[in-house]
């Protein structure tokens, strides 16, 4: 198996799942031009961000209403999970770095979801806690800096109720999240990360592997059971 091959079968994954956006189109050249880096989930992830955000009930009804993302980039998860909002939903993303909060902003309104999407700036964990009055959130993704996960994972918990969900991108790191001894500092956040999800009482979670376009990781997902 190759990446070639993960590659065409993403491809084959987008046409049919996602087929032509402009809206995301667009977000990802305007990222490119800006020189942000291309860590953004791929097509088909973006959409399973999606399915997840409907699939979550709120107030009786399929789709989470209120929605934190942790790491923003140029927006396009965030344009992802805002399409799945209800009208009067809201998501909140949190950004350390003011450029891409600029080019995310930019990104969010182009894809007309700019009434919908707060772009907060700041190190996620200086943001965090001004979140309790607009808690509980439906769902939360955290995909910012490897090494903080454990502290954004202790903040979802505080910052959502049973039934939400709660998300983690890159747990796998092309295999390595095995080696204790590994000297990356991404991978021993996400080691720290699965062990503190794994353990966590109040959550019903699991991980699993994923190859393509983006190459080989793995997502974690929990739902808050109590
Ligand atoms: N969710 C995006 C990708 C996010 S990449 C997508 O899939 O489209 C990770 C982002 O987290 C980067 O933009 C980086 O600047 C931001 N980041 C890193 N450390 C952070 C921190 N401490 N607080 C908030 N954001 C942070
Ligand atoms: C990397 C990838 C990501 O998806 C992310 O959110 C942060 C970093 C990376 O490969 O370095
Ligand atoms: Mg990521």
């Amino acid at each position: 198996m190759s990446q070639e091959q993960w590659n065409a079968v993403d491809r084959y994954l987008s046409d049919l799942f996602v087929g032509s956006d402009p809206a995301l189109e667009a977000a990802l050249a305007a990222s490119d031009a800006a020189g942000l880096p291309q860590i953004n989930v791929s097509p088909p992830h973006g959409q399973m961000l999606q399915v997840l955000a409907r699939s979550v009930v709120a107030n009786g009804a399929p789709g989470a209403r209120k929605i934190l993302e942790i790491g923003t980039l140029g927006g396009y998860s965030t344009i992802c999970l805002a399409r799945a909002l209800p009208a009067g939903g809201r998501l909140i993303t949190l950004e350390f770095n003011p450029k891409h909060a600029e080019i995310a902003r930019a990104n969010i309104a182009r894809a007309g979801l700019a009434d919908k999407v707060e772009v907060r700036v700041g190190k996620a964990l200086d943001t965090l806690p001004q979140l309790a009055s607009e808690a509980p959130f439906d769902m939360v993704f955290i995909d910012a800096d490897k090494e903080g996960y454990c502290d954004y994972l202790a903040w979802s918990l505080k910052l959502t109720r049973p039934g939400s969900l709660i998300v983690a991108d890159n747990v796998v790191r092309k295999g390595a999240v095995v080696d204790p001894a590994s000297p990356d500092s991404m991978v021993q956040g996400v080691r720290r990360f699965n062990q503190m999800l794994a353990a966590e009482p109040r959550v019903s979670a699991t991980a699993i592997q994923t190859v393509g376009a983006k190459g080989y990781d793995g997502f974690a997902v929990a739902v808050v059971v109590k």
